[in-house]
């Protein structure tokens, strides 16, 4: 059977081998798929490892992003713009080097929640490696706007400015939380990793346009406080990130195996679960 797995520190909480279980279930591929912890200093051997032991492909999560980028020999577009790997696929002696992550950030917004990106105003909160990720797949998306903004501005001020080549119509700007003052938005993202800290984020109030969404790409049980302050400050619709992360999964289960498996069962069994406790 072919093998796959993802690789994280730590690992022992990854949803991505019930994820991909059912993928292959679902579309009748015989795979196996499985959690390995690589050591902090060890992410290389523990590849190496399982290629040698016939591993197919691997998803790659924190904090290895940045070195999977590095031991890619082949790199996709998405993943040069976001400076970072989640997905590897092994062919032979080449290292196809893949990010999934935006392009399920924005299936999750288009195609689950049914949100338009087109033409409207969208916020970006945070300038980490989560931001860097998502702004080539929703530039695509053709916004009329996409504004990043973070707790150090000047961070989101230089990716606005990497990214400006591939702004197209959008008007693409980065700067601080103070200066979102008097602005609203039809699309507000949190990839900061505050609500980690259990820490709320400083935005002035008034940010939610009428019928916006404020999404975060954290998940849980409950709202999460993001999700909370954006429902007090009048945003209409929330959202979690797991659909993004059941998204992302697929991307790469597609890039693996050719075929792209419906995620709304599997979306739904994970919440249940979560729901469940
Ligand atoms: P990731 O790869 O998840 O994006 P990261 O690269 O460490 O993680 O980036 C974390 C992001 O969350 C940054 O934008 C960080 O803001 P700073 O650049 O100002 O550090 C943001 N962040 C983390 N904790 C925060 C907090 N308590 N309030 C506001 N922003 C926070």
């Amino acid at each position: 059977m072919d093998r796959y797995a993802v690789i994280g520190n730590p690992i022992a909480h990854s949803k991505s081998p019930q994820i991909h279980t059912a993928f292959a279930r679902q579309t009748g591929q015989a795979l196996q798929y499985e959690a390995l912890l690589a050591p902090l200093d060890g992410f290389t051997r523990t590849v190496e490892d399982f290629r040698a032991a016939g591993g197919r492909g691997a998803n790659v999560t924190v904090p290895f992003k940045l070195e999977a980028f590095a031991l890619s020999t082949r790199r996709t577009p998405r993943a040069r713009a976001a400076g970072a790997v989640n997905t590897l696929a092994f062919d032979g002696d080449e290292v196809l080097g893949d990010n999934t992550d935006g392009a399920g950030l924005v299936r999750d917004l288009l195609i689950n929640l049914g949100h338009t990106v087109a033409g409207r105003r969208v916020l970006l909160l945070g300038a980490g490696g989560a931001t860097r990720g998502a702004i080539l797949p929703l530039l695509h998306a053709g916004p009329a706007e996409l504004r990043i903004a973070n707790r150090s501005a000047d961070k989101a001020e230089a990716l606005a400015a990497d990214f400006a080549a591939e702004a197209g119509k959008a008007r693409l700007e980065g700067g601080s939380f103070a200066a979102l003052a008097d602005r609203k938005f039809d699309l507000v993202i949190n990839a900061t990793s505050a609500s980690l800290a259990g820490e709320r984020l400083p935005l002035p109030r008034g940010l939610y346009a009428e019928g916006a969404l404020a999404y975060d790409m954290m998940y849980g049980r409950s709202h999460t406080p993001f999700m909370c302050a954006a429902l007090a400050d009048g945003a209409a619709r929330v959202a979690d990130g797991l659909g993004m992360l059941v998204e992302q999964a697929a991307e790469s289960f597609a890039l693996w195996r050719g075929v792209r498996p419906d995620t709304a069962p599997v979306r739904a069994a994970l919440r249940r679960q979560i729901d469940a406790g």
